[in-house]
Formats: structure tokens, C-alpha cells, sequence
């Protein structure tokens, strides 16, 4: 099977494997697993950031994150197809008692005029706005990236009206890669970042979340009461330092794969609008003699999964377990149908 359903199917390589059964650890709620806390200190070195703090997944780091930045009936801004907001089962209320107020923004990104827009008067009607929370690559926007220059503008209009800024890097080594940006740049301007090993870099499992010590202190408290606390989490972290020492730069050909595959879906009538394809995800809307659902099947017919993400809509991501030879399969297959 070629697997495009998402970069999350990826196997872990013979080489990560064998880092992973090595690998040194500990109990990491004592603080004790010394691959955790090599990984946790690689990651909070290459982004600038005092501290960082290993967990299971995204989701977790995302939900830690906004807990440890908010109050109950406090109000969170984010784009309207955020993944904190549709794809995390209503947390930020659940975990958090928050509400959103959700942004229309541009494939997954919004803008400072449109933050400064959404900030409520301070007024006894109203819920306090406390923390925005970006995404970067967007997921539901097709792996769309920011404009550094956008996030600039954002983050003064969180520091003119005290807010907090989180950012989901659940791709984040995407964004970077293929806009060739700097880490530290990141670690500058946000108060928490969540990063996913376990997408586009390979690890089988894990999510590290920066930011300052005091906010890590206060993280490593909310991650205990979530369920989050592991022990010898030292072989997983492994995995995680091992995709962050080898397969960063490699995400560029992921991003080459996704475009190419874009190239031949456009050249099909079957292919209605697409969105930019920036980074490794292709979001494509299906017209004439299929449904996203039949196309899906068609595939599955040449062993190629892909996910239909609305009745017309079809998603493709590209990750390290996608083959060159596999891509050009799926190239040939497109044309074919
Ligand atoms: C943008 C984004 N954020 C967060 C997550 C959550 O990650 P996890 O699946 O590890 O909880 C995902 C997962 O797909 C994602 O795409």
C-alpha cells in the first residue's frame, strides 16, 4: 500500500529502532530519563527557548499549552479550522473552560488586523481574550505556511493588548524547511510552541511543547494531571532525537513529491479547484465522474490510500515512507484514470 492518508502512518526505520532499544533512561516524572531530557535540551537549544517538556502527542502539548496560558472564561483566538479548535474534541472548553472566537482566515492563517478585531473590550459582559493560537504549516489549509513577517505583525498586536501567543508546530520543520527560516526566529516571537516528532520527522511517537521556565514548570504539573506523566519515556525520546538529527532536511523532498503529484492531478478532469500545494499535503476538490468517495476507492484499487476530508474534497500527504518509486507509481496510476 502507498499510505497518503497522512504523515502520521510513518514506521519507525531499522536505524531509529535501534536508537530507540539503546537508548539510555529513566523515570522522566522524577526528571530522570536522561534521553528525555537530551531531547528536551536539544529542542529548547535549537529554538532559543529556556525550556521544553516531552508528551504523548500534539494534542497534549497543544491542550497543556492553553491550559497553563488561561483562566476558565477566558476566550482563545484562532483561525476557524484550527486543529486546537475542530480536531481536538472541544478541549480548550473541556480541558480549559475557555471559549474561541474563531477567525476567517486565509487557508488556516489569519492576520493582525483581524487578531486586533477579534480582541474583546475589556467590560464585564465580555470574556477576557487571553491567548492566540496560530498554526503553522496549516493542516486544513492544505499545508499552507505564514509569512514570518505576518507573524511579526500578530505578536505586536499581542504585546499592545497583553496576550499570550501559542503557536501548533505539529509541521513546523515543514514551514521552515521549505521557507528556509530559522528555529530561533520562532523562539523569539512565541510564548509556547508545540512540536509533532510523529508527523513529516518519523518518530513513532511524541510532541515536545517550548517555552519559558516558568511556563515549563507550570506545564510539567498539567501534563501529571492529564495522564501525560511517562516513565522510561527515554526510548521513545530516542526516536525523536533521532529524527531531529536525520530527517529535517529530508522534509524538502517530501514537499518536491507533493507538487509533482499536484502537476498530474492538475492535468485530470477529475480535478476541480486545488489548493497552493506549499509544503507535503495536497488538498484537491473532485468534480466530474467521481465523488471524493469513488476516487478514493478507484485508488485503493491500485493499492494508493488517500482520505476523502469532505464529500468533495481528497487529501494527500506526502512523508518519508513515500517512495520516489512510490510517487511515480502514483503519477502513472493518475494518468491511467
Ligand atoms: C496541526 C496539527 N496539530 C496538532 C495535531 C495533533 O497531534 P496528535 O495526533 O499527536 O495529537 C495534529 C495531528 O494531526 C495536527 O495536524
Amino acid at each position: 500500500m502507498i499510505e497518503y492518508r497522512s504523515d502520521t502512518f510513518t514506521k519507525p526505520t531499522p536505524e531509529m529502532l535501534k536508537a530507540m532499544c539503546t537508548a539510555p533512561v529513566g523515570d522522566d516524572v522524577y526528571g530522570e530519563d536522561p534521553t528525555v531530557n537530551k531531547l528536551e535540551n536539544t529542542i529548547s537549544q535549537m529554538f532559543g527557548m529556556e525550556a521544553a517538556i516531552f508528551c504523548p502527542s500534539g494534542t497534549m502539548t497543544n491542550q497543556i499549552a492553553i491550559k497553563c496560558h488561561t483562566q476558565q472564561g477566558d476566550e482563545v483566538i484562532c483561525d476557524k479550522v484550527s486543529h486546537v479548535y475542530i480536531y481536538e474534541g472541544g478541549g480548550i472548553a473541556f480541558n480549559s473552560g475557555c471559549q474561541v472566537k474563531t477567525v476567517d482566515g486565509d487557508r488556516g492563517r489569519i492576520t493582525a488586523e483581524q487578531v486586533q478585531e477579534a480582541i474583546n473590550p475589556i467590560d464585564i459582559h465580555k470574556a477576557p481574550s487571553r491567548l492566540v493560537s496560530l498554526e503553522n504549516t496549516a493542516n486544513r489549509g492544505g499545508g499552507s505556511c505564514y509569512d514570518f513577517t505576518d507573524i511579526q505583525k500578530i505578536k505586536e498586536v499581542c504585546l499592545t493588548n497583553n496576550l499570550n501567543l501559542h503557536l501548533d508546530g505539529a509541521r513546523l520543520f515543514n514551514a521552515i524547511v521549505e521557507k528556509k527560516e530559522s528555529p530561533k526566529d520562532y523562539g523569539e516571537i512565541f510564548d509556547s510552541i508545540s512540536i509533532c516528532l510523529s508527523k513529516g520527522l518519523g518518530a513513532p511517537v511524541g510532541s515536545v511543547l517550548l517555552g519559558s521556565k516558568e511556563f515549563i514548570k507550570k506545564a510539567r504539573r498539567v501534563r501529571k494531571v492529564f495522564g501525560g506523566g511517562m516513565r522510561q519515556a527515554g526510548f521513545l525520546a530516542a526516536a525523536g532525537i533521532y529524527a531531529i538529527e536525520n530527517n529535517i532536511d529530508r522534509l524538502a523532498k517530501d514537499h518536491l513529491h507533493a507538487k509533482q503529484i499536484a502537476d498530474a492531478l492538475l492535468k485530470k478532469s477529475f480535478t476541480g479547484k486545488m489548493m497552493p500545494v506549499e509544503t507535503n499535503i495536497v488538498i484537491f476538490e473532485v468534480i466530474n465522474n467521481y465523488t471524493a468517495k469513488s476516487l478514493a476507492e478507484e485508488f485503493k484499487k491500485y493499492e494508493i490510500l488517500v482520505t476523502p476530508i469532505s464529500p468533495t474534497q481528497i487529501r494527500m500527504v506526502l512523508h518519508l515512507d513515500v517512495t520516489e518509486e512510490m510517487v511515480r507509481k502514483t503519477i502513472s496510476v493518475i494518468e491511467e484514470l
